[in-house]
């Protein structure tokens, strides 16, 4: 199973946040909005094999996980303000697919090592990843638009782990995980 974690630093942690400023007063809900589009979305299908976990560290009540699977999200389409009324929704249980809670980054990452999980931490000084034998059930660590803090990445490397890098450009998280499911799905089948 593929999973993506994505360190939302400034994500919004209520669902008072205004669909019509994603990026302002819901912290970055646009990036974060993205991320669970390229991780799961495909053309007219989804990623049932994929979740993507976004630790959102945003005021007023941080943090929280805010968990979307593709086994079984329902009605819930591709685009930033759609995937973010959910997310405002889902607080309340609203969508089978799409689960809140309150936990932090380090209490995510126990809790995907206490499952023996492998966790690839996604940077741009990582090893090269031409040379990676890239497993695809595996945990892939990404920080936002700020990069991944470096006492969470800290807390990664205690578990079984490899950092890996897409190149010297620094990407967007979400343009990352679309090279990764890209990589993937190409060369290790579906
Ligand atoms: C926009 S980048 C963060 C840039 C930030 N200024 C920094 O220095 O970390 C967002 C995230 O995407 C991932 N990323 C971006 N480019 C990458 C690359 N070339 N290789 C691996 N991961 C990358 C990393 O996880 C990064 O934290």
């Amino acid at each position: 199973m593929r999973e993506f974690v994505i360190y939302a630093r400034k994500a919004a942690t209520s669902s008072d946040f205004p669909l019509n400023d994603l990026p302002g007063r819901g912290g970055r809900m646009d990036l974060v909005a993205r991320c669970v589009c390229n991780a799961l979305w495909l053309s007219h299908d989804l990623r049932r094999d994929t979740c993507v976990h976004i630790v959102a560290c945003g005021g007023p009540e941080p943090p929280k996980v805010i968990t979307f699977y593709g086994s079984s999200l329902r009605g819930v389409s591709p685009d930033e303000r759609s995937i973010a009324s959910w997310i405002k929704k889902a607080s309340k249980g609203r969508n089978p697919g799409i689960r809140v809670r309150r936990q932090s980054f380090q209490e995510l990452i126990s809790e995907l090592a206490a499952k023996g999980r492998f966790f690839y931490i996604l940077h741009e000084k990582g090893k090269d990843i031409e040379g990676v034998e890239l497993s695809e059930d595996a945990v892939f660590v990404l920080g936002d638009h700020l990069g991944l803090p470096a006492k969470e990445e800290g807390f990664v490397t205690r578990f079984p782990h490899e950092k890996i890098s897409l190149g010297r450009i620094s990407y967007l998280s979400s343009q990352c995980i679309t090279i990764i499911n890209y990589i993937l799905d190409r060369y290790h089948g579906r």
